[in-house]
């Protein structure tokens, strides 16, 4: 080896061994008669001090140094002197007088500073991404999914669970996004698809009679990209045979308080998991991934608005839409700019507009001059009061209502509820706020399509008590599915699985798949089915958002060693790019259009 020691192990109980040090030059500074290097490795900085007098040789080499260079440098620990100790890093009891400075290899300006916390353009950082990485926070943050990854390998080995690895290059799986496809050479005109998850192969490793899988699995999915999505992620893909909801929410319950324990023990993770049906978290919170650090719950004013004199709740509601509303304490002093601001926010979501009713008395006793909206006059006092008393708003607290179709108004009270907690201060970061939402519907109408589309994915089973409902009133049927949520994001989700041919059968028909389609694109499950298939089920989760969550950040890039634009381009590789003609021809394609290189 290079080193005896890394740099940032060297304690006080050190001082007096020699030592070998090798690593990048985090700072340098020159007092002419002494120059003081922090040298950094994965394992922290030190302070390296170099004499001239003592060793002019590696005075001189030091004094050639910059920013980056690599040293390898042999030196004493010495203790530092009461005065010159610095508390902020993990060696600062010591420091290492350099007896030689070997420089391992030169290093131009970087782009940006490794060692100041300067706010650096993130196309920059990613094109540079190994220097970036080179940060001591970025390391940090490889080094807790290094340990997720190990907590989670050796909790679910110690449950029993079997590692077992999928292909990747697949038939496409119906998880919702479009596919990445791969061209066969062997195969003119065929194509593989990556896999937006294992789902069918964990299923089948049941038939199988593995009974309890788990992998640690890259899924690859082409769907608009956001903070906390990427084109490629992994997930914690799990699947169990003989098994119920209780189960899995239980095995899950345990691995994720776990997780929490052993990688942000500071943190407070409230247990028992509170639960919530999908239904009561729409109404609640008009969200299927609430936060639940805070309350603002989402009060129903639909009846008061049906026989309304203010004609747009009225034809709201006459025509199959809803009005919701939400309390902000305190929001009666609110300046009618500040009101507009929310207005405008519930536009960006889809809103037509908002309507506000500031109180500045008790709604149960409040006149026409205790309440502010723009729309008193047609609303009138009694309805005003009543919507106020229902919304549970108190003196000086201001009521947003949304009207119009039920899921705009979830969408936008959703967002309304996120704000209005920052703005109040409500989000604990002290606290991972877990919670299961159960009891998703199985199917939701796609207006654009005119068709039934699967909420999680056509493998999911229906409540065997709503099952009737499959043919009658399809959108009634509940499906055995279950996500588990923090912090108001969706970590994952899954479900108890069809394991029956014919129901099986009977759900790609209610999807639209025919028996001659279903055959084609899912005959080896169908089949396997006919084979002796246990009852099972599963679940998965997004470890980047996890390790998102865990790194106290909702930019899912900063949790990932190369990650992709939004664009899905990697500015550092140039990827995606052009191929050859020969490439092309090989893999018999012919390009219609050909795209700009990746930015960057
Ligand atoms: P689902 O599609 O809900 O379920 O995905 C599970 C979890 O994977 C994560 N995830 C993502 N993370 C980052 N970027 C993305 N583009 C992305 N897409 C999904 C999320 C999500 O909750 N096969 C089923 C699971 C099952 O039924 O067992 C599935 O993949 O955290």
């Amino acid at each position: 080896m290079l080193k005896t020691h890394g740099c940032g192990t060297l304690r006080a109980a050190n001082a007096g061994e020699s030592v070998t040090l090798a690593g990048w030059v985090h700072r340098r500074r020159d007092h002419g008669q002494l120059i003081f290097i922090d040298l950094r490795d994965r394992d922290g900085i030190v302070q390296v001090v170099v004499r001239p007098d003592d060793y002019p040789e590696a005075y001189a080499i030091a004094n050639e140094a910059r920013g980056e260079y690599v040293l390898r440098v042999v030196g004493d620990v010495v203790e530092r002197s009461e005065a010159t100790r610095n508390p902020n890093i993990a060696t600062g009891d010591v420091e290492v007088v350099a007896t030689s400075v070997e420089v391992l290899n030169a290093a131009k300006t970087p782009p940006f500073s490794v060692s100041e916390d300067d706010d650096v353009n993130e196309l920059v950082r990613m094109q540079y991404r190994y220097i970036d990485l080179r940060r001591p926070a970025m390391i940090a943050t490889l080094e807790l999914r290094h340990r997720l990854n190990q907590f989670i390998r050796d909790f679910m080995t110690e449950q029993g669970f079997l590692e077992v690895e999928t292909p990747i290059l697949v038939a496409a799986t119906p998880e919702g996004a479009r596919d990445y496809v791969v061209p066969s050479r062997l195969n003119p005109g065929g194509f593989y698809a990556l896999p937006q998850a294992p789902q069918q192969f964990k299923q089948l490793l049941m038939v199988a009679g593995v009974e309890r899988y788990f992998q640690i699995a890259r899924c690859f999915r082409d769907e608009d990209l956001r903070a906390d999505r990427q084109p490629e992620f992994v997930q914690l893909d799990l699947e169990w045979s003989f098994c119920e909801e209780e189960d899995i929410l239980g095995l899950l319950e345990e691995l994720f308080a776990g997780i929490a324990a052993a990688l942000r023990p500071d943190l407070t993770v409230p247990r028992p998991f509170p639960r919530l049906s999908w239904h009561e978290a729409m109404e609640r919170y008009g969200s299927d991934k609430p936060d639940l650090r805070y309350g603002l719950e989402l009060s129903d004013c639909s009846d008061i608005a049906a026989s309304s004199g203010f004609g747009v709740f009225s034809s709201t509601i006459a025509n199959g839409g809803r009005v919701r509303g939400i309390v902000m304490p305190g929001g009666a002093s609110l300046s009618r700019r500040e009101v507009d601001a929310f207005t405008t926010l519930a536009k960006t979501m889809g809103a037509p507009g908002l309507v506000s009713l500031q109180f500045t008395a008790d709604p149960a006793e409040a006149t026409e001059d205790d309440v502010r909206s723009p729309v008193l006059r047609h609303l009138g006092i009694d309805d005003a009061r009543r919507i106020g008393e229902r919304c549970g708003a108190g003196a000086g607290d201001l009521v947003l209502l949304a009207a119009g179709e039920s899921g705009m108004v979830s969408t936008v009270l959703d967002g309304i509820r996120r704000e209005l907690a920052r703005r109040l201060d409500l989000v604990d970061d002290s606290i991972l706020n877990f919670g299961f939402v159960t009891d998703f519907p199985l199917v939701e109408w796609d207006e654009d399509g005119q068709r039934w589309d699967a909420l999680h994915h056509p493998f999911t089973a229906p409540q065997s008590e709503d099952a009737h409902l499959l043919d009658s009133d399809p959108g009634q049927v509940r499906a055995r599915a279950y996500d588990t949520i923090c912090n108001g994001f969706e970590l994952g989700s899954g479900s108890i699985r069809i394991h029956e041919r014919d129901l099986q059968m009977q759900v790609f028909e209610l999807l639209g798949v025919g028996a001659d389609e279903a055959q084609q694109r899912f005959g080896h499950m169908l089949n396997a089915f006919e084979y002796g298939a246990p009852p099972h089920g599963g679940f998965a989760f997004g470890i980047d958002r996890v390790a998102m969550l865990l790194a106290g950040t909702e930019n899912i890039r900063e949790v990932i060693a190369f990650p992709k634009t939004m664009s899905a381009s990697d500015p550092m590789t140039g990827a995606p790019m052009p191929i050859t003609e020969e490439q092309l021809e090989e893999l018999h394609l012919l390009v219609r259009e050909a795209v700009a290189p990746a930015a960057g």
